[in-house]
């Protein structure tokens, strides 16, 4: 045969061995936060109808999946509250004695050492369910960044490690690390989600936090799918505000965004691999129509490749029960 000249990629593929020896990312328990949902009502726990495999839970029920996570070995949670009380301003997301706050101080008793990470926003907790303070129909910003400081202060008094801010309200870090800082807590960092598009996925976790807004919708708070220079200016800005890491969300439709900030920005970077991501799976595999276990940690290990240093996700149990497998 005469001589070609070309490169034997195959090599490094021939062996299970020589393929992990050249394997360029790897997926850890540690990169894993898990969402919690914690409700007021009832005194049991009920599945999310469109997310199978999870549940809001009642703070006398919580102990029992905290005490999983922990001994998985998955390092931090994410709280969302599912109130009882709703109101124009949502003064229950700043309430000390919210579900919130009192899920945040119940867990940080029992288990000091797990990275308790506290979601501030208001739509769970106003009778609107808009994530900011309203007059006729329109979203204002300035007044809801009060309330957004007051809320993650709560939530630092309470014990949460991190306040991950979700509004899109502009100007919300510098107002919640000011309102940190004043009360006390200047090493409590901010997670903020700077790059949220208003995105179509989130319809299940609206069915789990009952957040779906009253009327109209967010696209006047967070961002237009198709944009991604406004994407590098958010993240910008809320660098220059004070953020401590960034969150990208979601995840899946969004792996550019990923990577242009991770080249960008030396800050901790957050894949928010969200609901719908999460149901959409999960519905395929309930099916039967794809191999749930290996299609979630393709799934996960490319939003790594894309740039993320963490990710946040439905499915972190799974992955950690796999990984220790
Ligand atoms: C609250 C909030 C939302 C999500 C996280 N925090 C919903 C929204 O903006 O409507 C979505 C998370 C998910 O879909 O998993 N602002």
């Amino acid at each position: 045969m005469t001589e070609v000249n070309f490169q034997r990629h195959r090599r490094l593929r021939r062996t299970a061995g020589i393929r992990q020896m050249v394997r360029e990312t790897t997926l850890h328990t540690d990169d894993l936060i898990y969402p919690i949902f914690v409700k007021e009502q009832g005194t049991d726990k009920t599945e999310v109808p469109s997310m199978p495999g999870v549940y809001q839970f009642p703070i006398d029920q919580v102990n029992e999946e905290v005490d999983e996570v922990v001994n998985l070995g998955i390092p931090s949670i994410i709280l969302f509250g599912v109130p009882n009380h709703k109101d124009h301003e949502g003064t229950s997301a700043f309430d000390e004695k919210g579900i919130v706050q009192r899920a945040t101080r119940q867990i940080k008793d029992r288990h000091p050492e797990l990275t308790v990470i506290a979601d501030t926003c208001l739509c769970q907790f106003t009778d609107h369910g808009h994530c900011g303070v309203i007059e006729d129909g329109e979203i204002l910003n300035d007044p809801s960044l009060d309330l957004l400081a007051k809320t993650a202060v709560s939530q630092a008094q309470a014990g949460a490690d991190i306040i991950a801010p979700s509004n899109m309200m502009d100007g919300f870090v510098a107002a919640i690390r000011q309102g940190l800082d004043e009360a006390g807590f200047k090493n409590i960092p901010i997670m903020s989600y700077a790059v949220k598009y208003a995105s179509a996925f989130y319809g299940p976790f609206r069915d789990a936090a009952h957040s779906s807004p009253s009327f109209g919708d967010r696209k006047t708070y967070q961002m237009d799918p198709a944009n991604r220079s406004e994407a590098l200016r958010e993240a910008q800005s809320d660098i220059e505000e004070g953020a401590d890491f960034l969150i990208v969300k979601p995840a899946l439709s969004y792996l550019d965004i990923l990577r242009e900030l991770k080249d960008r920005h030396p800050y901790p970077l957050v894949a928010y691999n969200v609901s719908g991501e999460y149901s959409m799976i999960k519905g395929a595999a309930i099916q039967g129509w794809i191999d749930e276990q290996a299609v979630v940690m393709e799934k996960l290990t490319s939003m790594k490749r894309a740039g993320a240093d963490l990710i946040l996700t439905y499915f972190a149990k799974d992955v950690a029960k796999w990984l220790n497998q």
